[in-house]
């Protein structure tokens, strides 16, 4: 499941936003099928460069590549390891179709390995960078890629701690300065029948949400046996999923899906306070890190409305990825991926097949480039982010945590400098003996 959503294709029935408003393009459309191949030269043509090529990395950029708002090509990708880039550029070209495959233009100068490939795809004369490396990178590489005046899509999580979501907001400031478009990977915001969903409870369908509670139970995430070749950090990166520097755990890798629908709904504003509980009690084995397996977080919006998440990874348990909604007058609930449904006086349930959430981000991303008003989603991200951080901090010290706290908090995870070779680990966190600052 995990697997197909990072490669989702493009929907066969998308949406086709650009319809009867082309002649306020910027950049002029010409029909694919009245041309050849598309070229870098081409002055209709955005050139795309691709920062982290593993799963979701390639999905996205068949996506991008796919956009409807006329012809995107991928000319630069980089990775810390080439033979990542090579295989996403091979399965792109593979699986996706011939459209996709001749939009892989991505030649041997183009395809960059190590800690600094993605300055080099920034450098390479892109137009749109995909940022899609595990999330410790991801203020470095948003704040390189705004600072050299690209557009981004950026996959969530958008940082791991309180300094990245500082940095993260510094870059969405200045990308809106800039005019440039910075679209995130909360795909959910990009689906139709959420959209409607939750304009539909904004419109008071429920009266006043009185309390909303979420839940992300899964399954643990796969891990990468060590090989006497690999140095520490490379046994850590490529575990990174299970390294609390890394992903930020999987509260804020995974679960932050649940939290930024529950931050939707609530209008993006920040709670008073967090309290949280977590621990590991399943996951063994040097591959697993420090990550704890399972949290419990009741954020409070001070107000009467309190909002409560679940997650767990943990093997032959119950699953469940679900938001239920109480209102005044009605409840509303997300039972997994696609089962909508209000219940009350408004009562409702979505018709019709939905919309390619994924396919959608990118046909507004490069719709709001192409239109010169560039959609910039940075703002509710960082919020939605940090709100999974502030959850993680709770669990983590056994305090309960403001949002003012969360946001100015100095804690910064990870090493200082990188490079292949050592790399400590920090012990697991224990609640009331682990210090928050
Ligand atoms: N929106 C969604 O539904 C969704 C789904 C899956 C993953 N994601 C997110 O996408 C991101 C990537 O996840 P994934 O599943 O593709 O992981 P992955 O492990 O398959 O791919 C990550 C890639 O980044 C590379 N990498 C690591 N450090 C790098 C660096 N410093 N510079 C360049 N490349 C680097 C790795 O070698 C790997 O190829 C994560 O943030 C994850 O949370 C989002």
């Amino acid at each position: 499941m995990e697997q197909l959503r990072k490669l989702a294709r493009p929907g066969i029935s998308r949406r086709r936003f650009l319809e009867g408003s082309a002649a306020a393009l910027v950049v002029p459309l010409i029909a694919p099928a009245a041309r050849a191949r598309p070229r870098a030269a081409d002055p209709d043509v955005l050139k795309v460069g691709l920062i982290g090529c593993g799963g979701r990395g390639t999905g996205a950029a068949a996506q991008a590549l796919s956009a409807e708002a006329g012809t995107v090509i991928l000319t630069a990708a980089g990775d810390l390891f080439r033979e990542r880039v090579d295989a996403s550029l091979a399965n792109l070209a593979a699986h996706f179709g011939p459209e996709v495959a001749e939009r892989v233009q991505v030649d041997e100068e183009h395809r960059f390995a190590g800690f600094d490939a993605y300055q080099q795809v920034i450098d390479s004369g892109v137009d749109v960078v995909l940022l899609a490396t595990p999330p410790w990178f991801r203020p470095a590489h948003l704040s390189a890629a705004v600072a050299a005046g690209k557009h981004v899509f950026c996959e969530k999580p958008m940082a791991v701690d309180a300094p990245g979501v500082r940095a993260v907001l510094a870059a969405v400031a200045e990308a809106e300065r800039k005019r440039l478009a910075l679209v995130s990977g909360f795909c959910w915001r990009y689906s139709a029948r959420h959209r409607e969903f939750y304009a539909r409870l904004r419109d008071g369908a429920i009266g006043a949400v009185r309390a909303v509670y979420s839940t992300y139970n899964t399954s643990p995430l796969g891990t990468h046996t060590r090989r006497p070749e690999w140095s520490e950090i490379e046994f850590q990166l490529r575990n990174w999923q299970h390294m609390i520097w890394l992903s930020g755990d999987h509260l804020v890798e995974q679960a932050v899906h649940s939290i930024d629908k529950q931050s939707w709904l609530l209008g993006d504003r920040p709670p008073l306070t967090v309290t949280a509980v977590g621990g590991r009690q399943a996951r063994s084995g040097e591959e697993s890190g420090n990550v704890y397996d399972h949290f419990s977080a009741t954020f409070d919006y001070g107000d009467g409305v309190k909002a409560f998440h679940m997650c767990r990874q943990i093997a032959n348990c119950s699953n469940d990825n679900s938001d239920y909604i109480l209102g005044e007058k009605g409840n509303a609930t997300i039972l997994g991926w696609s089962n909508l449904a209000i219940t009350g006086p408004n009562a409702w349930v979505p018709e019709g097949e939905g919309n390619d959430m994924y396919q959608q981000e990118h046909d507004e991303l490069f719709a709001s480039i192409r239109a010169g008003t560039p959609r910039n989603d940075g703002s509710w991200m960082a919020t939605s982010v940090l709100l999974a951080i502030m959850a993680r901090m709770a669990a983590y010290t056994g305090q309960t945590i403001t949002w003012e706290q969360a946001l100015n908090s100095q804690q910064k995870l990870g090493p200082e400098t990188l490079a292949w070779g050592d790399v400590p680990l920090d012990p697991v966190p224990v609640p009331g003996q682990t210090r928050f600052f």
